[in-house]
Parts: structure tokens; sequence; C-alpha cells
């Protein structure tokens, strides 16, 4: 099992409201697999998302990354997962703009303070069509591009899990198709477990196991 989450909530107050955006979601994914999670605008998705990757911290309940529960990890060990253990990708690619392709690929590696692995990232740069695209900046490259770069920026550092929070949101159908289709091959030759959350039917069809959000629950 790669991840579990048990009866995980995350709430936000608000003045006197509180908002339950994550409530109570008990969720198991086994390395490997592809699943997607479908719902509509506010259910919760990015949430969830978010505190399984570490980014946020939950109300109550758990998350176990390979049997670890984040809550018990120091500032340092979160920092490393973060970087090392999981790759994420965001709806709205989340690029550095002022830096090449290049670069904002190997970005996570000099993080870590890892070596580059020339090999496997030039294998990624392939994989993923950005040969000739590698001294451009993103605003030089169409949106289909820029989440290609992405994909390629959250698999730099080899991490087991990738987490997707909208990866076509930005994207037209064609651009849709072409990233989708790629997410796909990461899964099959990376042999890559993948989470991704969508409100894009056709797109969460992709994945081996499509589960439903509403309100924060997951059905
Ligand atoms: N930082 C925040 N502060 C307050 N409310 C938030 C915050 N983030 C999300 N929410 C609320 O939590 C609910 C779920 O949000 P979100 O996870 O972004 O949904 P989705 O990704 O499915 O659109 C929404 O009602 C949203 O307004
Ligand atoms: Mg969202």
């Amino acid at each position: 099992m790669l991840i579990k989450t048990v009866a995980l909530k995350k709430e936000y107050k608000i003045g006197d409201n509180t908002v339950k955006a994550v409530n109570g979601v008990d969720l198991q994914v086994e390395a490997g697999e592809f699943i997607s999670i479908m719902g509509p605008s506010g259910c919760g998705k990015s949430t969830l998302l978010h505190l399984i990757g570490g980014l946020d911290k939950a109300t109550s309940g758990q998350v176990y990354v390979n049997d670890v529960e984040l809550s018990s990890m120091n500032d340092t060990a979160l920092s490393k997962f973060r970087c090392c253990e999981i790759g994420f990708v965001f709806q709205k690619f989340n690029l550095i703009n002022e830096m090449t392709v290049k670069e904002n690929i190997v970005t996570p590696i000099l993080i870590s303070g890892r070596k580059i692995n020339d090999e496997y990232i030039n294998g990624l740069i392939e994989a993923l069509g950005l040969k000739d695209r590698l001294d451009h900046t993103p605003l030089q490259l169409s949106g289909g591009q820029q989440q290609r770069v992405a994909i390629a920026r959250a698999l730099a550092n080899d991490p087991a899990l990738i987490l997707c929070d909208e990866p076509t949101g930005n994207l037209d159908k064609k651009n849709s198709e072409e990233v989708i289709s790629l997410l796909d091959t990461i899964h099959e030759n990376y042999k890559k477990t993948i989470m991704m959350v969508t409100h894009d039917k056709s797109i969460a069809d992709h994945a081996d196991e499509l589960y439903v959000m509403e309100d924060g629950t997951i059905q």
C-alpha cells in the first residue's frame, strides 16, 4: 500500500463559519496504480491532494505514505518527502518564467542536493518531447508544452508518487489529450503511482480506478 488516508479531515474556520473542505476521507492507493478523483469545483479535490502531498496539514485523521504517517515527520523529513518522494503537477503549471526549460526541470534535483543523472533526465526530456525546447523560457511555449515541462520537473527526482491537480484544466482539447496520454505513458513506462483530480470525465476515465468526490467525501 503506497497511500492510505484514515478519516482524513481538513476544516477552514472563517469568522463564525467552518468549511469542511475534506470531511472524512478513507482512501487506499496501491503502488503502481493510476487513480482519478472526479468532482465539482469546491468539493475538496485540491485540499485532499495537498494533504497527501504534505503541502498542508490535516485538522484530524491520518495520511500514511509507505506506512509512514506524515504528521509524525519533522520539518526536515517533510521537506525531503515533498522534494524527493512526490512530484506535483498543477493546473497552472507553476513554472519559473525566468528560468529555461532545462533549469525548471532540474530544479527539484538541485534543491534536494542530489547529482543530476544525465541519462535519466535526457530520457525524460525525450519522452516528453522537449528536446528542442530546452533553452526556451516557459512563456515562449504553448500551454501544452508548459505542462509537459511541469511533468518532467515532477519526475526529475524519480519520485514514486505523482499528484496531478487538474493537469488539463488550463488546456484546450488537443493539448489536454496530449498531456493525458503522456501521463498514461509515464504510468506505464516509469511505473509511477499517479493520483489525479479533475472535473473532466473524459480525462478521469484514463485512470485504472475512478473515485467521485462530493462535499469533502469520496463515495
Ligand atoms: N485556504 C483556504 N481557506 C479557506 N477555505 C478554503 C481554503 N482552501 C480551500 N477552501 C475551501 O474548501 C473547499 C474545498 O476547496 P478545494 O479543495 O480547493 O476544492 P476543489 O479543488 O475541488 O475545487 C471550498 O469550499 C474552498 O472554498
Ligand atoms: Mg482545485
